[in-house]
């Protein structure tokens, strides 16, 4: 079967990539990746020449574009992961935002009923359901949980959510779409709280905690994102949504914490920052669906995780240094030097 997987160049969409030539070396994978500052080719270099794998440098909102890789593909099945992801860009310009993430999804899906694709997977976020208090532990997202968003990168997911819903409904198309919650591991690029901490630590350089460091998200290695991914579109019910996550909540402060213990650096590093606009206080998963219908459950501990992220950062400098030279640090000024309490 063929796979059109978009955004493979960027952080999940490449581990996906990685996961699923290995999972399934029969399979084609094709890859439609725009390469904006979030994509990189470099990260996909181990199977680029690789037989059974092709890369296509293109935008999902181009309509002509697509078209025309559909017609010559006819991928059996698209796994849509590009998208800004970034929730502070969206903050600083949403437009950018509604046009990959809205316009680019219906596209990707009228190019899928076109081609009469058997699978259509929208890969979402558990930020469409919005935040939940710090002082109700007992609360979880559920797939029932109403959308309540609170950016523009929030609303711009679950309009592309909603729209899959209505190319299901309308159009019979088969789609499916998964929820995750936050992700960790290799090739995540450091504008994202995890890689940010620790390449500043490597650094020297203060590591900006937003607020009061108390927001909590429920962090999963990215691997078992991938996997759980595969389970959906192999098994998983058309029309259906499901959450992913693993029960592990921690407040950023002590994910900052746990990176600088790690790395032996001090915790004067920590520079307390202006909050986020808007900023979402808790996030929590419920997985049940994904558990009792796929049979899917999380396979690596936090602290295993953020120990091979840690790692993985450390062994390869060769990926990540280039990244933060440049327009990198136009945006770090940019997004950062405002912050700063006085
Ligand atoms: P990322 O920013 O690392 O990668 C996005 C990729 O999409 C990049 O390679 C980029 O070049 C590509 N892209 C952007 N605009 C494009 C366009 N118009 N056409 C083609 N390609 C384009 O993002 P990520 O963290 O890997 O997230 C992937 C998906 O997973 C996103 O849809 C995101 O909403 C979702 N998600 C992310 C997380 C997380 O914690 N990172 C959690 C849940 C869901
Ligand atoms: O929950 C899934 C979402 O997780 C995905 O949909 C998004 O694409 C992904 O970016 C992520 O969104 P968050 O906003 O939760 O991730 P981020 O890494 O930007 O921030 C995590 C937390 O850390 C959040 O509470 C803000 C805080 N933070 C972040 C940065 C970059 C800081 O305190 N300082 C920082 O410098």
């Amino acid at each position: 079967m063929t796979i059109l997987v978009t955004g493979g160049a960027g952080f999940i969409g490449s581990n996906f990539i990685f996961h699923m030539m290995e999972a399934h070396p029969e399979d084609r994978i094709v890859c439609l990746d725009a390469l904006t500052y979030a994509g990189n080719l470099s990260t996909l270099e181990s199977v680029l020449d690789a037989g059974g794998f092709r890369f296509v440098k293109g935008d999902i909102a181009d309509r002509d574009l697509v078209y025309s890789l559909f017609e010559e593909e006819r991928p059996d099945v698209v796994v849509n992961f590009a998208a800004e992801s970034h929730v502070d860009r969206s903050i600083e310009d949403p437009e950018i935002f509604l046009r990959t993430n809205i316009i680019g999804t219906s596209v990707l899906m009228d190019a899928s009923r076109r081609c009469g694709v058997k699978r259509f997977h929208q890969v979402s976020t558990d930020e469409v359901y919005g935040d939940l208090p710090l002082d109700r532990p007992d609360l979880f997202f559920t797939e029932d949980t109403p959308l309540h968003t609170s950016s523009p990168y929030s609303s711009s997911k679950a309009g592309a959510d909603l729209l899959v819903l209505a190319y299901h409904r309308t159009y019979g198309l088969p789609v499916t779409i998964s929820r995750c919650s936050n992700n960790y591991g290799p090739y995540q690029f450091p504008e994202k709280l995890i890689p940010l901490m620790i390449i500043n630590a490597l650094s020297d350089r203060p590591l900006p905690v937003y607020g009061r460091g108390e927001n909590v998200r429920d962090w999963l290695y990215v691997e078992d994102h991938c996997k759980a991914i595969d389970l959906i579109i192999h098994k998983g019910r058309v029309g259906q949504v499901y959450n992913i996550g693993g029960h592990n909540e921690m407040r950023n402060i002590d994910i900052v914490r746990l990176v600088l213990e790690e790395l032996g650096k001090p915790e004067s590093l920590i520079t307390y920052v202006a909050d986020r606009k808007g900023h979402d206080l808790r996030y929590a998963i419920d997985p049940a669906k994904m558990h009792s219908e796929l049979g899917w459950l999380p396979e690596t501990m936090f602290r295993d995780g953020i120990v091979k992220t840690i790692r993985w950062y450390l062994e390869n400098e060769s990926w990540w240094r280039p990244i933060i030279s440049g327009e990198y640090m136009n945006y770090y000024d940019r997004m950062y030097s405002g912050k700063v309490k006085a």
